[in-house]
């Protein structure tokens, strides 16, 4: 039997309840991947036949989860960012993301200011997953047609979220809408 989307959505709901923090996104995680291999998912979320865009999937009433499907027209080399007080998990659906974790070395006691350096890089390919936990600093960057599934802990246009500048230390924290090129 297929996984399906209303499968998957319990099952965070459940892994989520249980345990909120790192276990409970652990286990989103692997629903995830799992959810990604899926055909009948991918093709009817993330297909040929999706035109370019976000499309919220699933927002949880009680839990705030939502599952975000993303789905790129053109290629895209992001910079530094954070989810705020929110944590993330992207999930390959179609094409690769190259993903670029972020350190921040001083202790933001400056307004403004922030020194990070690149800390790990890895490609997440059709049923991989990554996790961002609250204020993680990452950047992405994906070829034309990449497509990914991004859970979030919130609506993150909702929370204010930081974007880095590694090249002056400079650091801008605001709300924005959720992104629809870059995440
Ligand atoms: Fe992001």
């Amino acid at each position: 039997m297929p996984y399906t989307l209303n499968e998957f959505t319990a099952d965070c709901r459940a892994a989520l309840s249980d345990d909120p923090d790192i276990n409970g996104r652990q286990k989103v995680r692997n629903h995830l991947c799992r959810l990604l291999m899926e055909d009948a998912f991918v093709n009817a979320h993330c297909g040929p036949e999706v035109e370019p865009g976000t499309s919220l999937l699933y927002e949880d009433d009680t839990l705030g989860f939502q599952v975000v499907a993303h789905i790129m027209g053109d290629a895209y080399d992001g910079g530094p960012h954070d989810h705020g007080a929110s944590w993330a998990i992207y999930g390959q659906a179609v094409g690769y993301t190259d993903m670029t974790e972020w350190a921040r070395l001083d202790d933001g006691s400056a307004e403004g200011v922030a020194k990070i350096e690149q800390a790990n890089e890895y490609r997440l390919e059709r049923g991989d997953a990554g996790i961002f936990d609250d204020f993680k600093i990452h950047s992405i960057s994906y070829p034309s047609g990449a497509r990914f599934i991004r859970v979030t802990g919130v609506d993150l246009s909702t929370i204010a979220r930081a974007r880095f500048n590694a090249d002056n230390d400079k650091v801008s924290v605001s709300k924005r809408e959720s992104f629809t090129g870059a995440a």
